[in-house]
């Protein structure tokens, strides 16, 4: 594993203390989601798991995607025209500044009930309805309510209930069962040191244990058994993170 490679995978932490910092990352690994989701994009993954989970839940024709991915520049331009439109205060609150929104990664999604007209900013998707069935099943595909109303002091941003982020299952379900948002469980997890312990996640007669590395070195070696699954992930603070499926 190397250094520079912190900054990519399912579970970085992107805020205004913690940019992206891997710009090329993700370009060829976006996929388009077609008219449906206004011909919006999202990686891969993100983009798969959406769309099995509005099907399973039947909301194709009643949750619509409002924002999916969006390059630097698309950023810039929504930061201005709502500092231009709606002052610096309402800004601040409702849009990251560039390269400190997750919808530069390709996993993070806005999503709003259909409707005639809906606020692109902040669309409707409220605690009840169809939105609501989407919420308790969006952990189990690996997404979480990323702007909670108690989290504010800690996000830096305020209430979204429209806007989730991908960041893999279990994680979403841990981070859904201890209340954590994204920032609390990067520090959560950090306690779960590689090689002294672990996090472990019960599923059926299986385990999925998940620990944390500090990068000190540029590059580093960590074994894993050729029989187990595995998935790596930056946090985009200062180690990785490692999901082992036993
Ligand atoms: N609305 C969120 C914070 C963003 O702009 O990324
Ligand atoms: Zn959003």
């Amino acid at each position: 594993m190397h250094k520079a490679d912190i900054h990519k995978g399912y579970q970085i932490l992107v805020n205004r203390q913690h940019p992206i910092k891997d710009k090329q990352y993700f370009k060829g690994q976006l996929l388009p989601l077609g008219h449906r989701f206004n011909d919006s994009l999202l990686e891969k993954n993100t983009a798969n798991l959406l769309g099995q989970l509005l099907d399973m839940i039947g909301a194709e024709e009643k949750i619509v995607l409002v924002s999916g991915y969006r390059s630097k520049k698309e950023q810039e331009e929504i930061y201005h025209s709502s500092l231009k439109e709606k002052g610096k205060i309402f800004t601040q609150k409702y849009v990251a500044l560039p390269n400190c929104s997750e919808h530069q990664t390709g996993m993070a999604i806005d999503l709003g009930v259909r409707a005639d007209h809906i606020d692109f900013i902040r669309p409707h998707f409220p605690y009840s309805g169809i939105a609501q069935v989407f919420r308790e099943k969006a952990a189990r595909y690996g997404f979480v309510e990323r702007y909670e109303k108690s989290k504010e002091a800690i996000t830096g941003i305020s209430h979204e209930p429209w806007h989730f982020r991908y960041v893999g299952y279990p994680h979403a379900q841990i981070m859904h069962n201890h209340d954590l948002c994204l920032e609390e469980y990067i520090t959560f997890i950090k306690d779960y040191k590689f090689g002294e312990k672990h996090y472990c996640f019960p599923l059926d007669n299986k385990k999925i244990e998940i620990s944390y590395l500090k990068t000190d070195a540029n590059s580093m070696d960590v074994e894993i058994p050729d029989k187990l699954c595995y998935q790596i992930s930056g946090n985009n603070v200062d180690g990785f993170i490692l999901t082992t499926w036993w």
